[in-house]
């Protein structure tokens, strides 16, 4: 082999050809081509023995040369590292510990409307959900709130662009009318979920909170089994010393209607200035079914007769939580977030 081209070809197809399977093979390659003494470098030298004419395509080979070395031992460099993280891995011992990741915890509306739910199947309710598009009917005609009622005010109501017919719920009581409706007595339902009014936005009130409905359908049911189930719930909410009281009320849809009062558990009834120092804090609205609600659904109010509640959750939240500020509550900041574990 006597011409330096001829020489720079035959490395390139030895470099071509060469394939050093494990790293120490890879490292003879590199010092052999590539290293500081590396078979390359004379044939740079050689160019003073290349006709003039053809040094400069000379240059070029010997250059492609170090390129086709370069190229072939990062190639390899990355697959043998690569297959070598296959094998640790197959080494891994899977009975080590994970490494420790954060794990979420409930929001705290949520925290507060599964305790409130979770209370009431204890002893017996099921869970009903419906739609937060509600209808007209199902939202007030049914639930006996009359035509010129206030509640239906433009001001207090979402009803969807053009419509007077379709509206956001206004409260969950639109699922007392869907479940009424819908099955037959007896019926035992709780029902928690999100409802929209239009009310300005503080750090009191918000266009959207969530409430917690309960309906009771069944023969015989009296005033005396809503006061016992509430006194129950109570107990199970705020804890076993604490009192209940009714307060009559108005709602169009129950007859008589109450508010519930409880002891209250920030202060237990020593006067704190969330029960504005009278010792009881409203958790509640409640009352028998009004009859003409039974007959709008299509239930016979001279067999059955029944119960329901109502609550807001977010007020709950705030107080057990002694938060004071309900956008808090919506604005998904997962430093306010990060403060609340499950109270269940
Ligand atoms: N729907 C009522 C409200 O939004 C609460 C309620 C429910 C009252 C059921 C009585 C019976 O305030």
């Amino acid at each position: 082999m006597s011409n330096p081209t001829e020489k720079v070809n035959a490395l390139i197809e030895e470099i071509n050809v060469s394939n050093p399977s494990d790293a120490n093979a890879l490292e003879q390659f590199r010092i052999k081509y590539l290293g500081s003494k590396n078979i390359i470098k004379p044939l740079f030298a050689e160019i003073r023995n290349v006709p003039n004419e053809e040094k400069k395509s000379y240059g070029q080979l010997v250059n492609r040369a170090k390129e086709a070395a370069q190229n072939k031992f990062d190639r390899l460099k990355l697959s043998l590292s690569a297959s070598n993280n296959n094998k640790t891995s197959s080494k891994l011992d899977l009975s080590a510990p994970g490494d420790p990741f954060k794990i979420g915890s409930p929001h705290p509306i949520t925290a507060v409307m599964n305790k409130i739910s979770d209370i009431f199947q204890r002893i017996g309710f099921t869970i009903a959900e419906n739609r937060e598009i509600e209808d007209d009917w199902h939202n007030f005609t049914a639930m006996n709130t009359p035509e010129d009622h206030p509640a239906r005010d433009m001001q207090d109501t979402f009803y969807l662009k053009d419509s007077t017919e379709m509206l956001l719920r206004t409260h969950t009581s639109s699922v007392q009318s869907r479940v009424m409706t819908s099955s037959k007595p007896p019926i035992r339902i709780i029902a928690p979920g999100r409802v929209y009014r239009n009310e300005t936005i503080s750090a009191r009130a918000h266009c959207q909170f969530h409430q917690v409905e309960g309906l009771y359908i069944d023969e015989n049911v009296s005033f005396a089994d809503m006061k016992q189930t509430l006194y129950y719930y109570a107990r199970e909410m705020y804890g076993e010393h604490t009192k209940i009281r009714l307060r009559p009320s108005y709602f169009p849809f129950t007859e008589p209607s109450a508010e519930m009062d409880v002891t209250c558990f920030i202060c237990d009834s020593k006067g704190c200035n969330v029960c504005k120092y009278t010792g009881w804090v409203e958790v509640l609205g409640c009352g028998m079914v009004d009859p003409a609600v039974l007959e709008n659904c299509g239930i016979d109010p001279d067999k059955y007769s029944g119960y329901a509640f109502g609550m807001g959750v977010e007020r709950q939240a705030l107080l057990l939580y002694k938060i004071n500020d309900i956008r808090l509550l919506f604005e998904n900041d997962i430093r306010f977030l990060q403060q609340f574990k499950s109270i269940i």
